[in-house]
């Protein structure tokens, strides 16, 4: 339990260093081509760290329902939204420089709507590690 406090305050601390970053932009330093999504709200994906010594890619999984809200049928950038409660059927799909991520999400008349986001306005790079707003994924070496 000691362990986990001590992992939480450094993530918060990285946080704050990090804060530029915060507002998006991880296309340009994350290998978007090669993301997955499992169980419709896990996204994983490589991102490059900057230190020149070790220079590389790390894995990362994080939890959309920290970066996604929905938001009267339409998906969006929310710290801690929790959008998977209401969205469904997600996918991602890429092109030159974008990562969309696409659900059929609630709308207030419980009707299911098609909804896309870019997922570039939320997820940013910190250090090799995929995160969006305060929260970070689990940064791993490999991916699937
Ligand atoms: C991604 O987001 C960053 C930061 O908001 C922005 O500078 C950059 O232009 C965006 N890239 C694309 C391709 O949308
Ligand atoms: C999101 O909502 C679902 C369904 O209501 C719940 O099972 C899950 O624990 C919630 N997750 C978070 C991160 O709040
Ligand atoms: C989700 O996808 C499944 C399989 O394609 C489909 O049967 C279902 O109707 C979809 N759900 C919604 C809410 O669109
Ligand atoms: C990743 O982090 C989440 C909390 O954000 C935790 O619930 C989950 O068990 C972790 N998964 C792995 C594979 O470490
Ligand atoms: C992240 O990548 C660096 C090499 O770029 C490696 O040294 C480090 O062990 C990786 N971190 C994790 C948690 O796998
Ligand atoms: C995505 O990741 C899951 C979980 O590790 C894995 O089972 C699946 O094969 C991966 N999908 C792709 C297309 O790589």
């Amino acid at each position: 339990m000691v362990r986990i406090i001590a992992a939480a305050v450094a993530i918060l601390t990285l946080g704050r260093q990090a804060s530029a970053e915060a507002a998006g932009g991880f296309v340009d330093r994350c290998a978007y081509q090669g993301a997955n999504l499992t169980d419709g709200h896990w996204l994983g994906i490589y991102c490059r760290n900057k230190d020149t010594q070790i220079f590389g890619y790390n894995y990362t999984w994080i939890d959309l329902d920290y970066c996604l809200g929905n938001s009267a049928g339409n998906l969006i950038s929310y710290s801690k939204g929790n959008f998977s409660g209401s969205c469904n059927n997600c996918t991602i799909a890429h092109d030159d420089s974008t990562l969309a991520m696409s659900c059929v999400c609630l709308d207030t008349n419980k009707q299911y709507r098609k909804s896309t986001l870019d997922l570039n306005t939320t997820i940013h790079d910190s250090n090799g590690c995929a995160g969006c707003f305060d929260h970070f994924g689990n940064k791993t070496w490999e991916g699937p």
